[in-house]
């Protein structure tokens, strides 16, 4: 067994909340020596070379590749993450640190770290960690990370232009446009304003808050529910009203729009019935999970009209495949995984990836709100 694989007594002095908890757990930090790191990103191909801060990509490796070889580390990079044969797997059993992007998620199984007998640390480029089985990480001792905070801006402003395209009904005016039609009528009977609208959204933790302060020029009701009140100064400043229950504050919005992480507790949370309790004609933006809805229950209410409309960028799995049913659905607003992913998000994650990976080959603490899973213990809002 890999020398790093042990340290069976740190583990046991932390109250883990993780069931089970093996005591064979892999060093935090890094031993000494070469590491092998393989970043799965989506491939850009005649796109990479268009922009020298393309760095999320593929071919941009996040910017890091001549700082990692040059301390004499192994970088290997791939978009090819899924299928029996595939990349990833083939250096699943020898890397020590694997970087994934939620845009193209390497869907980190508990088969998969299993086999990954030398893996310390699974970074995520962006912000989500749900494509990797957290407790199978805590129980292997493995530390996950993301860089929190680096693309919150990006996806508030991607969900307010979303709503937007949703109460304007935007889209048919602009594939009209396209098809060569001009049909006004058809666009104008369900176009409406923005101001006076009541917008719920699901979780106000960083997005959720910046989402409020960029709505409340709107004039519109603002209400958030989440599992915790926000600072009085920012319930003032937005004039948000907390909705300690869901339900409750459902059936109230004509917009809502979902802000909080993939969980055990949010996974379907949005099934038929629940979006039975809300408005008869909502409007629904989710940039955070697609699985935090039921898949096909968004789509019937969609084919129904109980949703008159569904935007987002966020699916499961991904990428989509071509049969997803949200593909089809009327009314929506999807698009690939986009939002956090923009020039200005990329430089962000490529830089606090760096940073974390130099503390990791320093043996340094990472920033505390960037862990997910540190020593057996998974961040509160994964329990
Ligand atoms: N589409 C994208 O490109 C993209 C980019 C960044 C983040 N995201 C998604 O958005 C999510 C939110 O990001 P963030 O930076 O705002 O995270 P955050 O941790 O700052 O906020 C999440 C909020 O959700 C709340 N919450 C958690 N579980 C809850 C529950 N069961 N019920 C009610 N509230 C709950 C938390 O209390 C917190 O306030 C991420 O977890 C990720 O899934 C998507």
């Amino acid at each position: 067994m890999a020398m790093w694989r042990t340290a069976k007594h740190a583990i046991r002095s932390l109250a883990s909340t993780v069931p089970d908890v093996s005591p064979f757990v892999r060093q935090l930090h890094a031993s000494p020596g070469s590491k092998k790191i393989v970043g799965v990103f989506y491939k850009a191909n005649e796109h990479a070379a268009m922009n020298p801060n393309f760095l999320g990509c593929a071919e941009g490796s996040l910017g890091i590749r001549e700082w990692l070889e040059s301390q004499g580390h192994q970088y290997i990079v791939t978009d090819d993450k899924e299928g029996p044969n595939c990349e990833l797997d083939k250096h699943i059993p020898d890397l020590h640190v694997l970087i994934s992007t939620p845009f193209h998620p390497a869907y980190v199984t508990a088969e998969r770290i299993k086999k990954a007998k030398n893996l310390q640390l699974l970074l995520t480029a962006g912000i989500g960690s749900d494509h990797i089985d957290l407790k199978a990480a805590a129980e292997a001792g493995l530390t996950v990370a993301e860089v929190t905070g680096s693309n919150v801006v990006s996806v508030a402003e991607d969900e307010l232009m979303r709503i937007l395209i949703l109460v304007r009904n935007f889209l048919p005016g602009y594939h009209q446009v396209v098809k060569g039609e001009w049909n006004v009528a058809a666009i104008a009977y369900r176009a409406y304003d923005l101001e006076g609208k009541t917008v719920g959204t699901v979780g106000a933790g960083r997005i959720g808050k910046l989402l409020l302060q960029r709505l409340k020029p709107f004039n519109c009701n603002l209400l958030y529910h989440d599992r915790l009140k926000m600072e009085p100064e920012l319930e003032k400043e937005t004039g948000a009203k907390f909705e300690e229950d869901l339900d409750a504050m459902l059936p109230k919005c004509d917009i809502v729009v979902i802000n909080m992480p993939l969980t055990e507790k949010t996974r379907g949370m949005f099934d038929k019935d629940r979006i039975a309790k809300m408005k008869k004609g909502v409007l629904i933006v989710n940039n955070a999970r697609g699985a935090i809805m039921d898949t096909q229950a968004v789509a019937d209410a969609c084919s129904s009209g109980h949703i008159a409309g569904y935007g987002g960028d966020v699916w499961y799995p991904q990428p989509a495949p071509k049969d997803h049913p949200w593909r089809y659905m009327p009314n929506h607003a999807m698009t690939p995984h986009i939002s956090g992913t923009t020039i200005d998000a990329q430089l962000r994650y490529a830089a606090g990836v760096k940073d974390m990976l130099d503390k990791y080959f320093k043996g340094e603490d990472f920033p505390p709100q960037n862990y997910i899973v540190k020593e057996g213990k998974l961040a509160s809002q994964y329990l």
